[in-house]
């Protein structure tokens, strides 16, 4: 479904489509179908063209020294808290890194951090399978937040253009749009905002996770101890077993059948991409977390795939890889103190603690 022609994103279209005093409706949602990911072909495309491959092997190269001293400076904090017992990995590191990584990159002030990471927690809730009422009125006003910051960075970058990746859009934007700098703006608005909004609780909640997974895993997490040049089969396994995004949505582009089930043109599926990674038809003893599995079964979905393939693939991993080889390297005894908390969502998955002590 990810690959096919056949199913396309919940664009701005088809939320119309779905009438008013809908959830479909929710300003959430509506600006939703105008980012990256509710946009289809040829509009998908003129955006994905625009900003090309923003996280290549040179700018990865670039990132790795600031995200390891961030990361650094991170599990700084986390040490001198375990001092005193127990800390919250999910508040103190999950939560901290992502947000720093793409504050980095975007040149975000750091006092910034705790309103995006905000306004991400709460417009996350209009990608909710079924949101509540009250958590899409969340959604709209974070909508309304998000608006207002992101206009404002990208009116910054205009007034002081720079060497940034923000002015670069504005750049190739102005050019895309031939000068019509109102038009130029809204489309690096929307990328801007909805690249933050993806980067965050999804890198945050593979963070926690894979602390969670390796700690129910003691003996694979030894063999990772001594054998640290596997940090990034491990991170991939880890996705495989428990994706961080469970679940995105397709329409049907028109009239089909879809594992023998008839579907009309319009209606939504949801496509299970933890189930999917659980399938044994692909991945052999499917429902065993093994870091070990040979690399040709250690291919999975929780980046999605096709058109909408994660663009921030790359800036995950590196996160994930610097973070856990200094983690096995710095806190050789650090365990796991108490279960997780989960917040009950089932696309995007988010943890909200995490505690964690060090002998
Ligand atoms: C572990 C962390 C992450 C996971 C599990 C994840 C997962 C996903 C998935 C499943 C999709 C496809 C959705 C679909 O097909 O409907 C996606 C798309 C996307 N992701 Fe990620 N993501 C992560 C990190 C990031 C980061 C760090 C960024 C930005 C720097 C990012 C930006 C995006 C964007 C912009 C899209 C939409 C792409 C498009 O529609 O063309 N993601 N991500």
């Amino acid at each position: 479904m990810l690959r096919s022609k056949s199913w396309v994103a919940l664009d701005g279209e088809w939320r119309a489509r779905q009438g008013e005093g809908n959830r479909w409706a929710a300003p959430a949602s509506r600006e939703l179908g105008r980012a990256l990911q509710g946009l289809n072909p040829p509009h998908h495309t003129r955006f994905r063209r625009s900003v090309g491959n923003i996280f290549d092997r040179r700018t990865l190269g670039r990132l790795r020294d600031p995200v390891t001293r961030s990361v650094d400076e991170i599990l700084d904090g986390l040490a001198q808290r375990l001092r005193g017992g127990e800390a919250d990995f999910a508040a103190l590191v999950a939560e901290e890194l992502p947000v720093s990584a793409m504050g980095l990159w975007l040149g975000l002030p750091r006092a910034d951090y705790p309103l995006l990471r905000r306004l991400t927690h709460h417009q996350a809730y209009a990608q909710e399978l079924l949101p509540s009422a009250s958590q899409l009125a969340l959604a709209n006003t974070a909508t309304e937040g998000l608006r207002d910051y992101f206009g404002a960075l990208v009116r910054d970058r205009r007034e002081n253009p720079g060497d940034d990746v923000v002015s670069g859009w504005l750049r190739t934007w102005d050019e895309l749009e031939h000068g019509d700098q109102e038009a130029a703006n809204e489309a690096v608005y929307l990328l801007t905002m909805f690249l933050v909004i993806a980067a965050l609780e999804t890198t945050s909640t593979l963070l926690s996770g894979m602390v969670w997974t390796l700690d129910q895993h003691p003996d694979q997490l030894n063999w990772l101890r001594a054998n640290p040049q596997e940090i990034p089969a491990a991170v991939e396994e880890v996705m495989r077993y428990d994706a961080p995004v469970h679940i995105t949505t397709r329409a049907a582009a028109e009239d089909t059948v879809l594992a023998g089930v008839p579907i009309a043109k319009d209606q939504l599926v949801h496509t299970v991409i933890a189930s999917a990674n659980h399938d044994p038809a692909r991945t052999p003893d499917a429902e065993t977390f093994d870091i070990r599995r040979p690399a040709g079964h250690l291919s999975h979905l929780a980046f999605g795939g096709g058109i909408h393939y994660c663009i921030g693939a790359g800036l995950a991993r590196l996160q994930a890889h610097v973070l856990l080889e200094a983690l096995v390297r710095r806190f050789p005894t650090l365990r796991v103190s108490s279960p997780p908390l989960w917040e009950p969502r089932v696309a995007f998955r988010r943890l909200t603690a995490l505690h964690v002590m060090d002998h």
